[in-house]
């Protein structure tokens, strides 16, 4: 065969292999596509499975106070001080109450460490954020405190 010859029926034998496959793989997306409700039926229309359950508090703390106090509540030594366990997390609800609305500065120890920062008021978090944020932090970071109740921040917020 003449090397022209060769190359033409290379060509064709080429040609007909990208066709015959862009045939097999179009029928093959034609399958899937209609194999698709007949897998629902199958399966149900079952919803996602629920991750675990999350602490309602725990996104108000992302929102809010992790920029400072940390994911895992260590805060940043000398800067923020912690807020797990034996930091001030275990102290009379009201008074966390007012560091969140009212703020914090001034010299405080905090687990054997000197903080002389300021908290800026929170005091865009509503009521029951306030309780959820306090009462996960309550109860998380190795603490194991009590709950702080929506009701007790609308008192404290309302002066009483
Ligand atoms: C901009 C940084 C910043 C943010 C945001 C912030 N804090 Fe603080 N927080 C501080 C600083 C700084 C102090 C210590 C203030 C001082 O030195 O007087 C503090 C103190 C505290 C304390 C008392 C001391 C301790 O660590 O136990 C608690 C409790 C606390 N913060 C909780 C929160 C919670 C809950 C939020 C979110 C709603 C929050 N903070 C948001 C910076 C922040």
């Amino acid at each position: 065969m003449s090397r022209i010859v060769k190359q033409l029926v290379f060509g064709v034998v080429l040609g007909v292999f990208v066709i015959s496959h862009q045939d097999s793989s179009g029928k093959m997306r034609a399958e899937i596509v209609r194999s698709e409700p007949q897998a629902k039926k199958i399966l149900g229309n079952q919803p996602a499975k629920p991750s675990a359950k999350e602490h309602p508090g725990k996104a108000a703390y992302t929102k809010y106070c992790l920029v400072c106090h940390q994911a895992n509540g260590s805060g940043v030594p000398g800067m923020f001080p912690p807020v797990g366990k034996g930091s001030w997390a275990g102290k009379d609800p009201k008074e966390l109450v007012l560091i969140i609305t009212k703020g914090l500065n001034g010299k405080i120890e905090v687990n054997g460490e000197v903080y002389k920062s300021a908290m800026p008021a929170q005091s865009q978090l509503t009521d029951q954020e306030i309780a959820d944020v306090l009462t996960y932090i309550r109860s998380d970071f190795g603490n194991n405190f009590g709950a702080v109740s929506v009701d007790l921040v609308k008192k404290v917020r309302s002066g009483k």
